[in-house]
């Protein structure tokens, strides 16, 4: 078959919602976009961890230390679902790893912003993990099988954190004046860079297009963000937190929450390495990589001596 035939073969699966899985042809350019976006995901998930383990040591009750420290567990894990799964593409992690410590390959922006103090934790975890859910969810339909499984199991994790932070800000905001005004203040520094996990405008992505025809991405930007906004606002209202955006306004028509346009040069500015913690959260991540080393080596070296055992017992 000529590059072409395969090529058509190739779309023709993906338009019958084929699974294509890490052993099957596909265009070079298709495993690339993965690769990009699946170590990016894995990225997020293990820098994510970080503005959160700021509180672990200082959570308000030993309940809520116990269930920020699974939270947190949980991230790590998803980060290495996802790495695992980028694996099956070609590319190996230290490689990966790599890309990241060398600003070749992002994290989501929303780790950039710092944790300042508990109702951080609860706005994260309902804001960020509920973007994240909104888009995980979709993207369990994605075109690769690896990370459609890997996203399956990862929502299966993710409304657990999302449901935690809302009970976090809910508390806060049965509180005292004190804590009423901590919850609505981590609104207002939470709510847009939650909304810009969803990425550019469709208008301004580079990607989206070539991903949505490859369902990679199963829905834009702009849908998914939408989807997230018309969930939240309404959760928001319940427990008494005001949106951070004087222009809201519910379209009865349209049945959507209609909010102001995004800063996305404060955007831009992030995800090109100049947001308020990108510095802390990469020295961080390479800091703490360089001196677990040992730990690979050893579990290596452990790995290695149970398959001598093995070879040499059968
Ligand atoms: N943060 C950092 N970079 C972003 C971004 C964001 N929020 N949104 C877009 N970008 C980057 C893209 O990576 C791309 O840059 P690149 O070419 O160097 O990779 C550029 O901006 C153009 O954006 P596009 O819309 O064209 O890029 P995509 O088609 O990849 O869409 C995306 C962006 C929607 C984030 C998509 O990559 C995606 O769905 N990724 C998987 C989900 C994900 O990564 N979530 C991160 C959060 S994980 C998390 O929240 C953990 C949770 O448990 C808390």
């Amino acid at each position: 078959m000529t590059e072409e035939q395969k090529l058509e073969q190739f779309q023709a699966r993906i338009d019958a919602e084929e699974k294509i899985e890490p052993k099957d042809w596909m265009p070079e350019e298709y495993r690339k976009a993965l690769i990009r976006q699946m170590s990016q995901h894995a990225h997020s998930e293990v820098i994510g961890m970080q503005p959160e383990g700021n509180w672990a040591l200082r959570a308000p009750t030993l309940r809520a230390k116990k269930i920020l420290l699974a939270k947190i567990q949980d991230e790590g894990g998803h980060g290495l679902y996802l790495y695992s799964a980028t694996e099956t593409l070609g590319i190996d992690r230290d490689t990966m790893i790599e890309q990241l410590h060398e600003g070749k390959a992002k994290y989501s922006s929303v780790f950039n912003y710092p944790t300042l103090n508990w109702a951080d934790i609860g706005a994260i975890g309902w804001l960020v993990d509920g973007a994240a859910i909104v888009n995980q969810i979709s993207l369990q339909r994605t075109s690769f099988g690896s990370y459609s499984r890997a996203m399956i199991r990862i929502c299966k994790e993710e409304s657990f954190h999302q449901r935690q932070g809302y009970e976090i800000m809910t508390t806060m905001m049965n509180g005292t004046p004190e804590q009423k005004e901590m919850a609505q203040d981590a609104m207002n520094r939470w709510w847009a860079p939650a909304l810009m996990m969803f990425g550019p405008p469709d208008n301004d992505s580079a990607h989206s297009k070539q991903s949505l025809k490859w369902k990679i991405k199963r829905e834009s930007n702009d849908v998914l963000r939408q989807r997230f906004i018309d969930k939240t606002i309404d959760q928001a209202h319940f427990i008494g937190l005001e949106i951070p955006d004087k222009n809201i306004r519910f379209n009865k028509e349209t049945e959507h929450w209609e909010t102001s346009p995004l800063d996305w040069n404060e955007f831009k500015q992030v995800i090109n390495g100049n947001g308020p913690c990108n510095h802390q959260r990469l020295n961080h991540h390479i800091k703490y990589h360089n001196e677990g080393n040992w730990v690979r080596e050893a579990a290596l070296a452990f790995a290695e001596n149970e398959m001598k055992l093995e070879t040499t017992t059968n």
